[in-house]
């Protein structure tokens, strides 16, 4: 096999004692294959960035929420957030406490507010109908609010969910009728969250939000935690160089503003930040097959079976992914040229890479896709009744071991009712 454009996986050591082309043998392409020593160094370089006794991360397991990792980051000593029933119940089976996990409610209804109450796990609501919910539904109970800033940050305008055009949070001016529902429910505010947006590569507006909800926190006097969000990003323009987000100056602005805060609170409280990309995304590479090379009107065309159902970042927001290539005969790729990397979902948007100069590519070359851990799988479907991929992971001795099997065709019919289905 052979490693014709693969500097990056390669300084890695990425695939351990195996290769793409062996791998995608063994479980069938395309296949997400995650690497567990670099999960872990994510994991590591994030816990030590906060100097404070109380610092915690929370995961935030949208951005990947495959069993296996979610047990290695609990491993790590993490905490974890939810979005949704779904994620409370993913968290638990993966060995959180109840008391580990924390979720952040957008719009539920109140069977969604009775299953996290029922579950035990400490919940936050974002606007003052919903507190009124909540408190209807738990008098006397515990509740974090989750503020917005009036500042956010982001990729795309998509994932900006701070600021003054986004659903999320409540407005700072209505910190008065907060307290009022608090005291009509007896409610008790023990946390204060935010997340200002995802994907910020320098921290000034984090940190700028940080200011502003600290002043906000003041309000309140019996904080057991403040969470400040996640969005940390990861660079990924390996192949020119990008750098990487400076956590150390961050996480050392954010220590002086943690201590000095403390000191004026006259309380230690828990300090959490959330992140999902900045831990998963570079732990795992997607690979795929090229099944056809074309020219159309003057295009270079290379068909896969990257479909968007398996990664929806690149069609969805415009997101680049660096491509590799590895190729299991001995020809050589002699020339670069530039070419559109295509899947094979029925909608011209199909595009994962779009005009790259690249070592030329053949039919049945492996291409990997770097930093596809975060809202890769989490976001892939079954859209055009295709079969999501299985999920590989190179353990800590360089071993693979399947975490996720391929979907099957049976797989795709079993929501429907056997009765219908026996109709048929
Ligand atoms: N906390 C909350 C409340 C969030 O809404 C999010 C992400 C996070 C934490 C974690 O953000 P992160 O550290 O991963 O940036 N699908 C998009 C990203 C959507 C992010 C949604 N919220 C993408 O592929 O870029």
């Amino acid at each position: 096999m052979n490693y014709i454009y693969a500097k990056v996986s390669t300084a890695l050591n990425f695939f351990g004692k195996t290769n793409p082309v062996s791998l995608i043998e063994k479980y069938g392409s395309p296949l997400y294959v995650h690497n567990e020593t670099i999960l872990r160094e994510r994991c590591r370089e994030l816990k030590k960035m906060v100097d404070y006794k109380y610092f915690f991360v929370n995961y935030s397991p949208k951005a990947n929420s495959n069993l296996e990792v979610l047990k290695i980051v609990r491993d790590e000593g993490f905490l974890t957030d939810a979005m949704s029933p779904g994620e409370i119940y993913s968290n638990l089976k993966a060995g959180f406490k109840p008391e580990q996990i924390f979720y952040i409610s957008n719009n539920v209804n109140d069977e969604e507010f009775n299953y996290a109450i029922r579950a035990g796990v400490k919940i936050s609501v974002d606007s003052i109908s919903q507190l009124e919910r909540y408190g209807r539904l738990n008098p006397g109970g515990e509740v974090a609010i989750r503020i917005n800033p009036g500042i956010g940050a982001g990729h795309h305008k998509k994932v900006v969910t701070g600021g003054k055009k986004t659903k999320f949070g409540i407005e700072i001016r209505f910190l008065d009728e907060v307290k009022k529902i608090l005291k009509k429910y007896n409610l008790k505010i023990t946390g204060i969250n935010q997340h200002i947006g995802s994907l910020f590569m320098d921290g000034d507006s984090f940190i700028e939000s940080v200011d502003s909800i600290l002043t906000v926190a003041k309000e309140f006097n019996d904080l057991e935690f403040i969470d400040l969000g996640g969005g940390f990003g990861i660079p990924y323009h390996k192949y020119e160089n990008e750098e990487r987000l400076d956590l150390r100056s961050m996480g050392s602005k954010l220590s002086k503003i943690i201590s000095s805060w403390i000191k004026d609170y006259g309380k230690e409280i828990i300090f959490k930040i959330e992140p999902g990309r900045y831990v998963v995304a570079e732990s795992a590479i997607l690979l795929g097959t090229v099944h056809a090379v074309k020219m159309n009107y003057d295009i270079k065309y290379i068909g896969t079976d990257l479909g968007f159902n398996v990664l929806v970042r690149p069609v969805m927001y415009d997101s680049y992914h660096d491509i590799e290539i590895y190729r299991k005969s001995d020809k050589p790729s002699v020339k670069n040229e530039q070419v559109r990397i295509v899947g094979n979902i029925c909608e011209t948007g199909d595009i994962i890479a779009k005009d790259r100069i690249l070592p030329e590519i053949f039919e049945e070359d492996i291409l990997g896709v770097l930093d596809s851990g975060a809202y890769g799988y989490a976001m892939s479907s079954n859209y055009n009744n295709r079969l999501r991929p299985a999920e590989v992971l190179i353990d800590q001795d360089g071993h693979d071991w399947l975490i996720r099997r391929r979907e099957t065709l049976e797989d795709l019919l079993k929501t429907f009712d056997t009765l219908f289905l026996s109709g048929c």
